[in-house]
């Protein structure tokens, strides 16, 4: 059969794919730097190369930033259609000190590869391009049609994939979108991600006098933009965890009796939880477990605080200018704009006498829910333990991916969110990982379903053995 012939291919380049994977990951596309624009470059243009060399069609296509590599099988009507989606750019490495071995030298440790972007996300998108690579070197044709779309601005939130994609429907139009950017519940336990978070993010500056000031002259007798910045951030939240901006809540779809049923029976414990992160104790929203705070319950957290003087040693100052850096993740059926005016409106109406408080919207991306029942969600139960040997759990994350946003509202397409990643896998910290053997088990995954999705449109019995 067609697959068996497709997991022979597999096998057999196990290496190689490792090999082009560091390739890949040693391109240090950090989307973020200007100085590394033409490294960004070089990122697509490999995965480009590699679209090709398997025997699709690929092109880069230029944005006002980085570009997008898309590719696709000269079309084969009747058959369904799948596009995938991945983003080849990463987070910044630094602060580099705390990294093992260098962010940019991907390294094998312990049956994982250790980088930036090992997991997030040119790991997991590699997987779908080897397993298309699979069907097409080795049984010659895929089962389905397959498109890519891989960008380089998933990491900053840039507004020219939502451009390309509201432009280019028809060039994208699909049965199915899969994207695996997401983790699986714990090792040994893959998960189908059904619920993503949405995000508002913010700045918020506070200014006071016009220069900084001697703090004993003028200190008590003009406002401090440090001490007006504590105040406003210290509103937001109560001692029960809950956002006071009025109105933030009202959209908050509650979260549902089975999903806290669901939960509940995952095999989660608070205390190794806390013991993870390191941290005192665990903190949040009264009322609702650990696992529906980072799931389901919107939040507001602080991401960075400047102002005044940050040296070494004291120094007497009464600071001009002080501001903050803020994200509120957002739930469905939350709108990022309406929290921007909610959130404005609230800074307003605290801002101390003395000073001015501005806000600045950076960028926002409404949550998402997918059905979890489908012909799709199906497909990828069956592809999930054909590759991992074990039947996905049904999560929520708590991080965001603004395409599926955008796939749903322009091509009207519910995405497969197949993660293949680990929690503990530190994306976007120091010391970034991936499984290599989740990587050749989500390659097979992959693979898997292409054949799943092929006859899933067809709704045959779901019993019969895989292949085309
Ligand atoms: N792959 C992540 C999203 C993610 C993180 C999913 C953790 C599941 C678990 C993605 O690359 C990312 O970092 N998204 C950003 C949003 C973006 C607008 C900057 C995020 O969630 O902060
Ligand atoms: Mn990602
Ligand atoms: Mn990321």
């Amino acid at each position: 059969m067609a697959i068996d012939r497709v997991n022979t291919y597999l096998d057999a380049h196990r290496g190689d794919f490792v090999e082009q994977l560091k390739a890949l990951i040693r391109i240090p596309s950090v989307s973020a730097q200007p100085a590394h624009n033409d490294d960004t470059r070089r990122a697509a243009e490999f995965i480009r190369d590699d679209l090709q060399a398997m025997g699709l069609q690929a092109e880069l296509i230029a944005t006002e930033g980085h570009p997008i590599v898309f590719a696709a099988n000269a079309p084969r009507p009747g058959l369904p259609t799948v596009l995938i989606y991945g983003h080849y750019d990463v987070q910044p490495p630094e602060p580099l000190e705390p990294w093992v071995s260098p962010p940019f030298e991907p390294t094998e440790r312990d049956g994982n590869l250790y980088a930036r972007g090992a997991t997030d996300d040119k790991g997991q998108m590699f997987t779908h391009l080897k397993a298309a690579e699979a069907w097409l070197k080795g049984v010659g044709e895929l089962p389905l049609n397959v498109k890519f779309l891989i960008e380089g601005e998933e990491e900053v939130g840039g507004a020219n994939l939502e451009r390309f994609v509201a432009a280019n429907r028809a060039k994208l139009a699909c049965d199915y979108a899969v994207i695996s950017d997401t983790s699986q519940f714990a090792p040994g336990m893959p998960a189908i991600t059904y619920g993503l978070k949405g995000l508002a993010y913010f700045e918020l500056v506070v200014q006071g006098a016009r220069t900084d000031l001697h703090s004993g002259t003028f200190g008590g007798a003009v406002a401090n933009p440090c001490n007006a910045l504590a105040t406003i951030l210290a509103s937001l939240k109560g001692a029960d965890g809950k956002i006071r901006i009025p109105g933030f809540y009202d959209p908050v779809k509650p979260l549902e009796d089975w999903e806290r049923a669901e939960f509940a029976k995952l095999p989660f414990s608070e205390a190794e939880f806390q013991a993870s992160v390191g941290a005192p104790s665990l903190e949040g929203e009264a009322g609702y477990t650990t696992l529906e705070r980072k799931w389901a319950r919107p939040t507001c957290d602080v991401n960075g605080i400047y102002g005044g003087y940050q040296g070494p040693g004291p120094k007497t100052v009464l600071p001009a200018k002080a501001g903050a850096k803020l994200s509120f993740r957002l739930v469905p059926d939350q709108d990022p704009q309406t929290v921007a005016q909610q959130f404005r409106a609230h800074v307003q109406s605290v801002c101390p006498p003395g000073v001015t408080c501005e806000v600045i919207v950076h960028h926002g991306a409404p949550a998402v829910l997918v059905g979890v029942d489908s012909p799709g969600v199906r497909a990828a139960v069956r592809a999930i333990e054909a590759g991992f040997g074990k039947a996905p759990v049904f999560i929520r994350e708590g991080g965001s991916i603004p395409v599926v946003g955008l796939l749903k509202e322009q091509l009207g397409v519910d995405t497969l969110l197949l993660g293949w990643g680990q929690n503990d896998d530190n994306l976007h910290g120091p010391n970034e990982k991936f499984s290599l053997a989740d990587f050749h088990r989500g390659t097979k995954a992959s693979a898997h379903l292409f054949a799943e999705l092929a006859r899933a449109d067809r709704q045959v019995g779901e019993s019969e053995p895989v292949g085309p």
